[in-house]
């Protein structure tokens, strides 16, 4: 923290000179999320958050997808993304072509675009969610038929949770959760007796089926908050447990973990940067960012 502190000095300092807030993604290292963040949340309580802060400028610590969003949802303010490059798989991995596809693959189905997605496929969907309303969200549509991109195994998750529904996916997936195995979850089960395992619904279903809880990162905090285990693995991006570590004393956190390599290029000194030079100004076009818009208010709107 020594090293960090002239770091969190300039930019809560530049905070205030600006009238900037900062957004801070529960997969931030711990000095950005407990040093620097004014909110902090997963993709569904940053989404909302951008809707509700007063200040000129978004200062995004996350990836880009949940830049554009904010961008999306706050089209006047000005939104930073620390470094453009902070990218995502799943956002890669579809663009609107595809979900053109997908449409006339399963004629009349609705698209329920995950957040983590571009703003042009957000634009092309019916409604957005979050792997913490995606059953929700996927439950409340009319048809019996509904098609979720781009994340294969949150699609499969959910389709296990919503059985009335036949739900058909695009076949993306995210680097960090589709590593994990369902035996990982058996071995270290066996040699770690007692250990409570906690997946992020990103994970592959046989994984989900493995541990003793799933949920997005909200959902993680809440679950370990409510029920305090001795011990937790979760199955999940390494600084989640990092960053809820010193409010739950209690509770021993074990390895191993998998590291994002796209929210790791978020850091402070890249924060402090941005906010001096005011460069990494996320734009969206206008007539997209309307109908992307739409996709994800629809979404906040049937969470709330
Ligand atoms: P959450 O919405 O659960 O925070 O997930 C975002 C994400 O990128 C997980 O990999
Ligand atoms: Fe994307 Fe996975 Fe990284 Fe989340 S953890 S930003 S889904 S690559």
């Amino acid at each position: 923290w020594v090293l960090y502190a002239p770091y969190v000095k300039a930019i809560n300092e530049l905070k205030a000179k600006r009238n900037a807030v900062i957004l801070g993604h529960n997969y931030m290292t711990p000095e950005i999320y407990h040093g620097i963040s004014d909110f902090v949340g997963d993709s569904l309580q940053l989404a909302i958050k951008a809707t509700e802060v007063e200040a000129d400028v978004i200062v995004q610590c996350g990836v880009h997808f949940m830049a554009e969003t904010s961008k999306i949802l706050s089209p006047s303010k000005t939104v930073l993304i620390p470094d453009m490059e902070a990218g995502c798989s799943l956002a890669e991995s579809i663009t609107a072509e595809g979900v053109e596809e997908m449409r006339r693959r399963y004629p009349g189905a609705p698209v329920v675009t995950y957040v983590n997605t571009t703003a042009e496929v957000k634009a092309a969907s019916d409604i957005c969610c979050t792997s913490s309303n995606a059953a929700q969200i996927v439950g409340a549509m009319e048809s019996d038929t509904v098609i979720m991109t781009p994340d294969q195994y949150l699609a499969q998750n959910v389709a296990r949770d919503v059985p009335h529904k036949k739900v058909v996916w695009w076949e993306g997936s995210c680097i960090v959760h589709e590593q994990y195995s369902a035996k990982d979850l058996r071995d270290f089960r066996e040699w770690n007796p007692g250990t409570r395992l906690i997946a992020h619904p990103e994970c592959p279903p046989d994984v989900v089926a493995e541990a003793d809880f799933s949920g997005s990162t909200s959902g993680i905090l809440k679950y370990v908050t409510d029920e305090k285990p001795e011990k937790a693995l979760l199955i999940t991006e390494c600084s989640m447990a990092s960053n809820i570590a010193d409010e739950l004393p209690e509770v021993e956190f074990v390895g191993p973990c998998n590291m994002c390599p796209f929210m790791k290029k978020i850091t402070l000194e890249k924060v402090l940067w941005s906010l001096h030079s005011m460069e990494g100004q996320v734009e969206v076009e206008p007539v997209m960012a309307a109908k992307a818009r739409h996709a994800v208010q629809a979404m906040i709107d049937l969470s709330r």
